[in-house]
């Protein structure tokens, strides 16, 4: 069998303004899901994912057992499937873990029913996956699960899970790092619509100047200009602290991480909790120490660093 895997990610720039149909930067955490087992089951679905003490069949109460349940109808058949999952990255840390699982899933219900589907198949179904996780889902997290890579994705249909482009661009030095505080997408992404209802003007207004980041983050990548990407990326990170999408602790981490020299750091994801990265050439292991001083020591990885 060949090994089914799917990707986390870290959004360079983007978050909560792709929901409403702007553009967002991602890069993968390559393989971050590895299926490790994966056996035919007459008996439904049931998956266990150690790393996050998970373990769950398609009739379990909550959000998984719902996830599984949906998954059960697709491709036609009755076979199901027991699966033991390994994750690399954090759940409920803004990292893209849950497409990641639900991508995995997919390939693998796949596998056992004898359905052969494309990747824009898969991420439809991982869209409607995703719902039950995120409520109302962009796509970009399903994109970068199967493409992995640097991808800049865009919403053009809420019903459907997006377009997106891989750019041929090898991922910038990275850290990224958790603050410890789990959070939840859904909350996140109600509590930006919540504001956006009160006050759509002001809230376009920050979504497009999230964009104005992105396309001078992205220019200043293309011509290898890493102090502006940085700025721009910090830049990005007081736009979604203006919505709320910030913490004291990512705040703190984002201030050491520039205190420790890098370019510029954000937080990743919905935001409320969850993780930071920070663009650093040459002070990545300074970051990490700045973090850890600072008390943050729980997980952190390295993306594109020799
Ligand atoms: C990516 O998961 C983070 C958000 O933009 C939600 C989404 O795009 O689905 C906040």
């Amino acid at each position: 069998m060949m090994p089914i895997k799917a990707h986390g990610r870290v959004v360079l720039f983007g978050e909560h303004a792709v929901v409403y149909g702007r553009r967002a930067l991602a890069v993968a955490i390559p393989e971050s899901m590895v299926l490790s087992s994966l056996k035919q089951s007459a008996k439904g679905i049931e998956v266990f994912v150690k790393p996050w003490g998970l373990h769950a069949h398609y009739k379990s109460p909550g959000p998984v057992g719902k996830a599984l349940q949906i998954l059960s109808t697709f491709f036609s058949g009755e076979m199901g499937f027991e699966a033991v999952a390994t994750s690399l990255i954090p759940a409920s840390a803004g990292l893209g873990s849950s497409a990641a699982f639900a991508t995995v899933l997919v390939r693998a219900l796949a596998l056992v029913r004898g359905a052969q589907p494309d990747d824009d198949e898969v991420r439809s179904k991982v869209q409607a996956i995703e719902k039950v996780f995120h409520g109302n889902p962009s796509g970009l997290d399903g994109a970068l699960a199967s493409a992995g890579g640097v991808c800049l994705f865009k919403r053009v249909d809420p019903r459907g899970p997006g377009v997106f482009e891989r750019l041929p661009l090898d991922p910038p030095p990275l850290v990224v790092g958790f603050s410890g505080r789990s959070r939840s997408t859904i909350t996140m992404v109600e509590s930006v619509a919540r504001l956006r209802s009160e006050d759509l003007s002001g809230v376009e207004a920050d979504f497009d100047e999230i964009e104005r980041c992105l396309e001078e983050g992205l220019q200043a990548w293309l011509r290898g200009d890493f102090a502006t990407m940085g700025r721009a990326m910090t830049a990005n990170h007081e736009v979604l602290r203006g919505l709320g999408a910030s913490t004291p602790e990512l705040d703190s981490m984002v201030e050491a991480a520039l205190g420790a020299g890098a370019l510029g750091a954000k937080l990743t994801g919905g935001g409320g909790g969850g993780c930071v990265v920070a663009l650093a050439p040459g002070k990545v292991d300074e970051v990490i120490s700045a973090w850890h001083e600072a008390g943050f020591w729980m997980f952190v990885k390295k993306i594109g660093c020799k």
